[in-house]
């Protein structure tokens, strides 16, 4: 059997130092991923892992870009998503994912004879991690930012429409419902950065990824019968009051049904997990209207 990530240089010191460890955790990931899935349509792999490799490889770089000890932060980041679907599903009984990943974690690193003071630092960044006001943990800030980097540049391109085609979703409506969300959040990741080695990667991977997206809309405009636009519209700052961020729209040009023009109204809704934007477009001739909505990125 082809050992999960081999070759990679965080896979290589993990498995040295706790050997199965990786194992271990990838099938904790699958399974609950699987379970999550229910009867959906058999994939071969898993996307849950694809990214978790993907997200531990890059937070082993940040940290020795940090100088903090890339072990602890890759084996955190190993687990950083493996509460995402615990009990099959999604947020059940109000506990967050990064405490049931902590909950997860806990026995499988004692088994894995992980040192007690490394246990305690994993599951406490594993804790702190999307924490609203957890005192910060330098870890869980490697293991944030290298999740957000993760999804983009090339490869988060790549995953985000692979995610969208196991959801079902053809190219067309995975721009029209989720590349909003997704250019407002690559146009936000600098901002988004809680580390240094973070931020010196972020506005490359912001300007690459909006490019890529930029270049798909045209492209896809030329030959899907309808010209795309991208709106950038001005929105309140989630957390510092007063200042402004800017959250990006994709919109048809003109209406699907008679070419006029939008109206777009937007309204910010406080929700309990997230700040909402929601933007409502009309057509100003023949009155069709559809929406956009997204969490707001957490700054
Ligand atoms: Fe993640
Ligand atoms: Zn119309």
């Amino acid at each position: 059997m082809k050992k999960p990530g081999k070759s990679e240089a965080a896979f290589r010191v993990v498995a040295k130092r706790y050997p199965g460890l990786v194992e271990k955790i990838k099938r904790l990931v699958e399974e609950s991923e699987r379970a999550f899935a229910g009867n959906a349509p058999e994939t071969e792999g898993s996307y849950l892992w694809e990214h978790t490799v993907h997200v531990a490889s890059l937070a082993f770089k940040l940290a020795e870009e940090e100088r903090r000890d890339p072990l602890l932060a890759a084996i955190t980041a190993l687990f950083h998503d493996a509460g995402k679907f615990a009990g099959g599903s999604y947020h059940a009984g109000g506990t967050t994912e990064e405490d049931e990943a902590a909950k997860l974690a806990g026995p499988v690193l004692k088994r894995s004879r992980v040192p007690a003071a490394d246990r305690y630092a994993i599951l406490a960044a594993l804790g702190s991690l999307y924490k609203e006001g957890a005192s910060p943990n330098p870890t869980a800030a490697i293991v944030h930012d290298a999740d957000f980097l993760s999804k983009f540049g090339a490869l988060g391109v790549a995953q985000f429409f692979i995610k969208s085609a196991l959801r079902g979703k053809t190219l067309h409506a995975t721009v029209m419902n989720s590349l909003s969300k997704e250019l407002t959040y690559a146009a936000c990741l600098p901002l988004n950065m809680r580390t240094k080695a973070g931020r010196a990667r972020a506005e490359a991977k912001a300007e690459e990824t909006i490019r890529f997206y930029e270049t798909l809309l045209k492209e896809l405009g030329e030959t899907h019968g309808g010209a795309f636009r991208i709106k950038t519209v001005s929105v309140p700052h989630p957390s510092r009051r007063g200042r402004k961020i800017e959250a990006r729209l994709v919109l048809s040009a003109a209406c699907e049904d008679c070419g006029g023009g939008w109206t777009v109204a937007r309204t910010i809704k406080a929700g309990v997990k997230c700040t909402r934007l929601e933007a409502r477009l009309r057509c100003r001739s023949c009155g069709a209207s559809h929406e956009i909505g997204f969490c707001l990125p957490e700054l």
